[in-house]
């Protein structure tokens, strides 16, 4: 793994969608079980959308299944949308449904934004208060995860951090309500101060739609893009991408 610091992001480029869940599944390993054998816990923030479910699928085999300290990881979501749990558009209820209901994962452990599908305003200050009541902080007093997993869009969000919406702007928060124009919905999201804490950011992103902003992004000239913005100030920050999504890079 890279050295810390505002480094260029490290870049892991897998070939097939399955080596990129291997490849995610093995980072994840290792952050986690070095997170807790040197705090004894570990804080993990899982990413929304339809990447993360070849890594879920890939982490419930036997071998992370038997291997991983589960009991020991409190499992958050970096965002959600404002739907019910049992939508196939929650991202906690999809990480329930594939990767947490197959693990020893202990209903303490298990935080998402409850109540989030009918007052976001408060579901998100209720999250933020969990997050603050159990990730312990940094320096700066702000909750500092062990692992971030974050996605993006072809737009270059990330998170529920999308162009030209208000969230972009938080500096105080942690989580806030951000009303997404062009969805016409409010979403629940971590904040640029929340994300930029993190021990370990890792942004796994697949698919050729993806593959101008990433090489944007990550060769030079793509600061205008909400996930230019994650750049963990005492944090590893690595992207793991598919061929598809890595073809435009150029090094
Ligand atoms: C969400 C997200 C979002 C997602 C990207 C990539 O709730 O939609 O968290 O930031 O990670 O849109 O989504 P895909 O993995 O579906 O391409």
């Amino acid at each position: 793994m890279p050295e810390s610091g505002l480094m260029k992001p490290e870049v892991v480029r897998a070939g097939s969608a399955s080596e990129l869940a291997d490849s995610v599944a093995s980072s994840f390993a290792e952050i986690i079980t070095q997170a807790v054998e040197n705090r004894g816990v570990a804080s993990v923030a899982l990413s929304g959308g339809s990447t993360p479910k070849a890594i879920y699928n890939r982490l419930v085999r036997e071998d992370y299944l038997n291997s991983l300290p589960w009991d020991k990881i409190n499992f958050f979501v970096s965002d959600e949308r404002c739907v019910p749990l049992s939508s196939e558009e929650s991202n906690f209820g999809n990480a329930q449904r594939l990767l947490l209901s197959k693990i020893k994962a202990t209903p303490w452990c298990l935080h998402f934004p409850s109540g989030q599908e009918t007052d976001a305003v408060r579901a998100a200050q209720a999250y933020e208060k969990v997050i603050i009541d159990t990730v312990t902080g940094g320096s700066d007093a702000v909750p500092r995860f062990d692992l971030i997993f974050l996605g993006m869009g072809p737009d270059g969000h990330t998170a529920s951090l999308f162009p030209g919406t208000k969230a972009l702007d938080e500096s105080k928060r942690l989580v806030i309500e951000n009303f997404v124009p062009h969805l016409d919905a409010n979403r629940i999201t971590f904040t640029y101060r929340l994300l930029n804490a993190a021990r370990n950011v890792i942004f796994v992103v697949a698919g050729e739609d993806k593959s101008a902003v990433v090489k944007e992004i990550l060769e030079g000239s793509g600061e205008k893009y909400p996930a230019a913005r994650v750049t963990p100030k005492e944090g590893i920050n690595t992207w793991m991408l598919d061929a598809a999504a890595a073809s435009k890079l150029t090094t």
